[in-house]
């Protein structure tokens, strides 16, 4: 019996090396953690779970079947994160370049199957060369296998991935079909093709950074929501992540005991709009002064800038910001800010999460530029997501709401359940010069009668008020007390229950 208990642990030692002491010397002196340190520091502490340890590959080709590594270049299992049970799977670049065969497959579909079946969150963390070259066919297929599940899963469960290394070919899919991509910066970078094809089929010469690092991620292609510089911070930030999630589309949203009073007043956001309509001010400090704790987790933080999107807490619970900032380009509206800000709403959405809005929006961007790339395509994205959201919309406007931007930034008429407006706000078709020229375009040419004309246009119109007469606005309310009505409301909405007419799904703009 001692000699089968013995075996068993030279087996699972054997096994936890992985691609040799050799390949992960390597790994660490590129700056990487191997595929199970990575996951001793995502869950708690002797939580993980593994499964499969003893996988192999069953391919005979290319004198594959000499070369045989127990877990064939994936870790899987479970585990939990502060105690939230979630299933995870980490590439092993010290095995094969962590590319993918059918064996690999079938312990990642097992892993995503687990993952639904207990309506769990599941974490991939991605260290790979695509598929394994030498299976040709089966590797394909079980690509495909994997993709479909993320397809079904999406909406139910939260899945994450986390780039880490790189990322090619058959890999890059899967993350992109899941709810967030983290990446590594220096050190991780993804591609449907690499440097090489790239320099065959167009002639452009990149490097891999230049092709698909996180730089570009996170700024250009908008594919990445965040990166970080090591992975020790990575994998942190991701615990830290998923503390704002629910496990699952019905479990509701996390509560975390919250120190901060729902009540606190914050004088300072009274001063926060300056007098000068165009001045810009932070948005960020407003919503790092109402939430509790100061706590924002931001998405696509680097990403059209004019937008701020993220999550947070009120009274311990989470909430989805989505919030235009007048510091980039006046907090105007333009496609990768819709998309942006489309692709969060709908995220809080199917996971039940409520959306507070900030809205300070001088309107669409204008422009050819805008136009030709298809603005009218992705606003009506960010208003679709608005108007097809069941979660409780709370809306603040701290200044100004015009044109069309008034209407997508969950006013009122696509479902915001409680709209409130700063005494600062101005709630107009657009701003007092634009509107002044024309209609008194006949007055252009006398300054006194302009000057007049604004005047009165700003005295009737750049204020809360006549939107309030309306009803379009709930209350005009203290900048101060923003905290405190936001909690108020959030209280009042959590029992907030909506059904919309059956359909097999809706056709949202893509
Ligand atoms: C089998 C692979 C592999 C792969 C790497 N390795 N990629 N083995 N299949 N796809 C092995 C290497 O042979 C090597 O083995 C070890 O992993 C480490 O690789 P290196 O090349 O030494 O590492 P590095 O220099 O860091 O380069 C990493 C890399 C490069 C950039 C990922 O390996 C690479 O370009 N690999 C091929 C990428 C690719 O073309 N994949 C197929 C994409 S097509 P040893 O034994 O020496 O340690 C695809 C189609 C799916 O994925 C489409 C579905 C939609």
């Amino acid at each position: 019996m001692k000699d089968i208990l013995e075996r068993l642990e030279e087996r699972r030692a054997q096994a936890r090396l992985g691609g040799g002491e050799k390949r992960i010397a390597a790994q660490h002196g590129r700056g990487k953690l191997t595929a199970r340190e990575r996951l001793e520091l995502l869950l708690d502490q002797n939580s993980f779970e593994e499964f499969d340890m003893f996988v192999e590959h069953r391919s005979t080709d290319f004198g594959m079947e000499k070369s045989k590594i127990p877990g064939d270049g994936v870790v899987t299992g479970w585990g939990t994160i502060n105690g939230r049970t979630v299933f995870v799977f980490a590439k092993d670049f010290t095995v094969f370049g962590g590319s993918l065969s059918e064996a690999h497959a079938q312990k990642i579909i097992k892993i995503q199957d687990m993952a639904l079946k207990m309506r769990a969150p599941i974490i991939g963390l991605f260290d790979a060369g695509g598929a394994r070259i030498q299976e040709g066919v089966a590797a394909l297929g079980g690509y495909g296998e994997v993709f479909k599940r993320n397809v079904i899963a999406s909406g139910v469960i939260p899945q994450i991935s986390v780039i880490m290394g790189p990322c090619a070919g058959g890999d890059v899919y899967s993350p992109a079909m899941t709810d967030f991509i983290f990446m590594v910066r220096d050190r991780s970078y993804m591609f449907v093709t690499g440097p090489e094809v790239v320099k065959t089929v167009t002639n452009e010469t990149v490097t891999s950074e230049e092709l698909g690092g996180a730089k570009v991620h996170t700024t250009k292609s908008s594919v990445a929501d965040g990166a970080y510089d090591n992975d020790v911070e990575a994998l942190l930030q991701i615990r830290r992540l998923m503390d704002f999630l629910p496990s699952n589309n019905l479990d509701g949203v996390p509560e975390i005991p919250s120190f901060d009073d729902p009540n606190r007043v914050d004088e300072s956001l009274d001063t926060l709009v300056p007098d000068n309509p165009n001045k810009p001010y932070d948005m960020k400090e407003l919503i790092l002064k109402v939430v509790d704790e100061g706590d924002f987790f931001e998405i696509q933080e680097a990403f059209a800038r004019n937008i701020i999107t993220g999550f947070a807490r009120i009274e311990g619970r989470s909430v989805g910001i989505v919030a235009n900032q007048p510091m980039v380009l006046a907090g105007v509206l333009d496609s990768d800010a819709s998309r942006k800000a489309a692709r969060f709403i709908r995220f809080c959405d199917a996971f039940n999460i409520p959306v507070v809005t900030f809205e300070d929006v001088p309107g669409f961007l204008p422009g050819t530029s805008q136009e030709y790339g298809g603005l009218i395509k992705h606003g009506a994205k960010l208003l679709f997501a608005y108007s097809e959201a069941t979660v409780p919309l709370v809306t603040v406007i701290t200044r100004k709401a015009f044109g069309g931007a008034y209407d997508v930034m969950a006013s009122k008429h696509v479902g915001g359940d409680v709209n409130y407006a700063w005494p600062t706000a101005q709630i107009a078709v657009m701003g007092a010069k634009g509107a002044v020229e024309i209609i008194f375009r006949q007055d252009m040419d006398d300054p006194d009668k302009i000057a007049a004309r604004t005047k009165e246009y700003e005295d009737r119109f750049m204020s809360p008020f006549v939107a309030a007469e309306r009803g379009y606005i709930d209350e005009v309310i203290m900048p101060h007390s923003t905290r405190r009505r936001i909690a108020r409301a959030l209280a009042m909405l959590r029992a907030k229950d909506v059904e919309r007419p059956w359909k097999k799904h809706d056709n949202i703009p893509l």
